[in-house]
């Protein structure tokens, strides 16, 4: 049941003056090396308070102010509402320790206090922004703008909600006061020596989990590594390792669910070949299937947030975690890559199969936050008329040629 909190109209235009005021400051991206400084030796609870009682509703409010020029239909949906009443009533929370002692450790006890909260808070973002498209889309159908506005608007949602939740884990992982017993050697949630084949085996053995549960059985796996810097040893890198899982676990399930959907009743099936490259610039993953590949034409539509070609699960959460169905695998996955400067690509030879290509950065002086910013330029994103295309449509019926013809 969605339930809004009475508010005086004169608390509700403060709200409303706070939340422009801190939307016209720029969010400010960390670097991987600025996250390892704030959980280094000399981390130190109160800068990092004093940091994020100003860059969380920087944050907040930049895409505050982007989720009101949706479609208004959109606005009103519940689903929508209840989301946005979760971020207002998290901006107010932070907002209130702003001028609180930051040397009064009640202070920065209840402020680690106040950001766990919030983080449950939004746990379950994703899937109710998803009901309020559903609705949306039952009762008004779908328009090209629309959709291209809904997609601009959810990968700089998702992002920011990736980066605020990135930050809120590394204040509670290093200051909530327990450490993590199995992994000792984070620093918060990021591994400066993460095991890139560990995370791959990982990730696969949940999969596969999955695949034999529904297909009966599953793909095997062929993993290679190619280490140019240190022949030999074994590829590692400071990253956040619950990403990359998330990015594996994705890919896998849409390989396993290929191949098995295209071999059909076989007894074997063609492997998933994964190979891990460092080079100098770049870690490089590359997943790939003999799944029967997907046409040129549809592989941007399947970055889309609503594209699924399997049946949707149900939402009620009773039966199993599906192997696919609710079309956010790939899009979600994607910003995991690109919000530490990387990117996540799909290649298919139709026919054949996909090789699914992950980019990490390498160096981690180069992994620097990917952050939305709400601004003109994004402003404009919502409100261009878009216009007709500038390229010609080719026309389906044969050309008369004979009115060409010269007498
Ligand atoms: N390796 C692949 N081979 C063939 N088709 C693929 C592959 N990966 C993705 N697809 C197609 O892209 C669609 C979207 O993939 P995506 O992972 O985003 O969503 P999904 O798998 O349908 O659902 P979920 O959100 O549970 O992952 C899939 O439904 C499938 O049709
Ligand atoms: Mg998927």
């Amino acid at each position: 049941m969605l339930t809004f909190w009475p508010l005086k109209k004169s608390a509700v235009s403060n709200r409303r003056k706070d939340v422009d005021y801190y939307s016209k400051f720029s969010p400010s991206p960390l670097s991987m090396k600025q996250f390892l400084d704030f959980g280094s030796e000399n981390a130190c609870e109160k800068t990092s308070f004093v940091f994020l009682r100003q860059e969380l509703p920087v944050r907040l409010a930049n895409i505050m102010k982007e989720i009101n020029l949706l479609p208004d239909n959109l606005l009103q949906t519940q689903s929508v509402r209840l989301v946005q009443s979760w971020y207002m009533q998290s901006f107010q929370e932070i907002l209130e320790f702003k001028d609180k002692n930051a040397d009064d450790e009640k202070v920065t006890y209840d402020f680690t206090d106040a950001v766990i909260k919030i983080r449950n808070r939004h746990n379950d973002v994703i899937p109710t922004m998803a009901q309020g498209l559903a609705e949306y889309k039952e009762t008004y159908g779908t328009d090209p703008v629309v959709s291209q506005n809904v997609q601009y608007f959810l990968d700089r949602f998702y992002m920011s909600r990736i980066s605020i939740r990135m930050l809120l884990n590394q204040h509670t992982l290093l200051f909530g006061g327990k450490v993590n017993p199995a992994h000792p050697k984070q620093i918060g949630s990021i591994d400066p020596h993460c095991c890139v084949s560990e995370v791959i085996k990982d990730a696969y053995e949940n999969a596969r989990n999955l695949c034999d549960r529904y297909y009966m059985n599953s793909p095997e796996l062929i993993l290679e590594e190619f280490n140019v810097k240190e022949q030999g040893n074994p590829i590692t890198v400071v990253y956040v390792p619950s990403h990359l899982y998330h990015m594996m676990f994705e890919l896998f399930k849409n390989a396993m669910r290929a191949t098995m959907e295209l071999h059909g009743d076989a007894t074997e099936y063609p492997p998933i070949q994964t190979q891990v490259a460092l080079g100098t610039e770049d870690l490089t993953v590359k997943v790939s299937d003999r799944g029967g590949g997907v046409p040129l034409r549809k592989i941007d539509r399947l970055f889309t947030y609503t594209y699924s070609t399997a049946p949707r699960p149900s939402i009620d959460g009773s039966r199993a975690a599906p192997l696919a169905g609710y079309g956010h695998g790939l899009p979600i996955s994607r910003l995991y890559a690109l919000y530490f400067q990387g990117d996540l690509k799909l290649y298919s030879l139709e026919g054949y199969g996909t090789d699914a290509v992950i980019y990490i950065r390498a160096l981690s002086t180069e992994s620097i936050e990917r952050l939305p910013v709400y601004n003109k330029s994004a402003w404009k994103h919502y409100k261009t008329i878009h216009e007709a295309d500038d390229w010609c449509v080719p026309s389906k019926e044969p050309k008369d040629m004979t009115t060409f013809r010269s007498f």
